[in-house]
């Protein structure tokens, strides 16, 4: 069991090797019980790697301890059963089907009756659009079929990776909303480089460089060294993909 202190997740020297090649060589990263931990890093830094590494999907080695009990030689269908919901970067919604289809399919058996309170709660759009082709869905609605999905099933933890990669501005802020929203009912893990939507959803963070952990703290802190955002994610912190999510 956790106590309210101690982190959700807990990642100590994740190594992962793909290929005959290293990729990662000891990531560390903590996820508090509660809102937003942001998880940063320029392209090839490994952040996908250390979330697939997570949840089993690459071999691993290291310590990863989730709601206090360690999960590193667990497969990816047991970390599952025990409450990880992931939001991968492609995320993974059937254009072909409905709105409703797309929920249905990711309801898991033994989780319980799937929770669409929570769902049409958070995200009334969805259940007024529950016929329609999720093909047909704008990027910020897909994200948020993408999103539920991890919340039907009474998760502890949801991971998303790059949530807003490739969307436009004004789209990105409708998904931070869905974010906000989402952090409200469970702790996310939020892989992310707009920074102007770490400032705005995240608590801590944590950067990779190279498949390492390179840096820990409050999101704030980070966020306003503007030589730390430049050296650790080559971007300054005026830049203008830093004030997207605020348009
Ligand atoms: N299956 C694989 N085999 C070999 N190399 C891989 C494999 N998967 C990833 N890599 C390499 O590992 C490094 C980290 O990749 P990863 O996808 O984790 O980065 P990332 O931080 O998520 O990047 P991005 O911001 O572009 O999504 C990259 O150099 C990538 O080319
Ligand atoms: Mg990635």
């Amino acid at each position: 069991m956790t106590t309210a202190s101690e982190p959700l997740l807990s990642v100590r020297g994740l190594r992962v090797v793909l290929g005959g090649r290293h990729i990662l060589h000891g990531v560390d990263l903590d996820v508090a019980p509660a809102g937003v931990t942001a998880l940063l890093g320029r392209n090839g830094a490994g952040k996908t790697t250390t979330v697939r590494g997570v949840l089993g999907l690459v071999p691993r080695t290291g310590s990863v301890r989730f709601a206090g009990t360690e999960t590193v030689r667990l497969a990816t269908h047991d970390l599952v059963r025990r409450g990880i919901g992931y939001a991968p970067e492609d995320r993974g919604v059937f254009a072909g089907l409905t709105v409703a289809e797309n929920l249905r399919l990711a309801e898991r058996p033994g989780a319980g009756t799937p929770d669409y309170p929570l769902v049409h709660e958070l995200f009334p759009e969805l259940k007024a659009r529950a016929r329609q082709s999720a093909g047909t869905l704008s990027g910020g609605q897909q994200q948020m079929v993408a999103i539920a999905r991890t919340l039907l099933n009474g998760n502890r933890l949801i991971i998303a990776d790059e949530p807003t990669k490739g969307l436009a501005p004004r789209v990105v802020t409708e998904v931070a909303l869905v974010l906000e929203r989402a952090a409200r009912a469970v702790p996310v893990l939020l892989v992310e480089q707009n920074l102007a939507l770490v400032r705005r959803l995240a608590d801590s963070c944590v950067v990779l460089a190279d498949g390492r952990t390179a840096h820990r703290g409050p999101a704030a802190d980070l966020l306003a060294d503007t030589g730390a955002t430049r050296r650790l994610l080559g971007v300054g912190s005026n830049s203008p993909a830093h004030e997207e999510a605020d348009a």
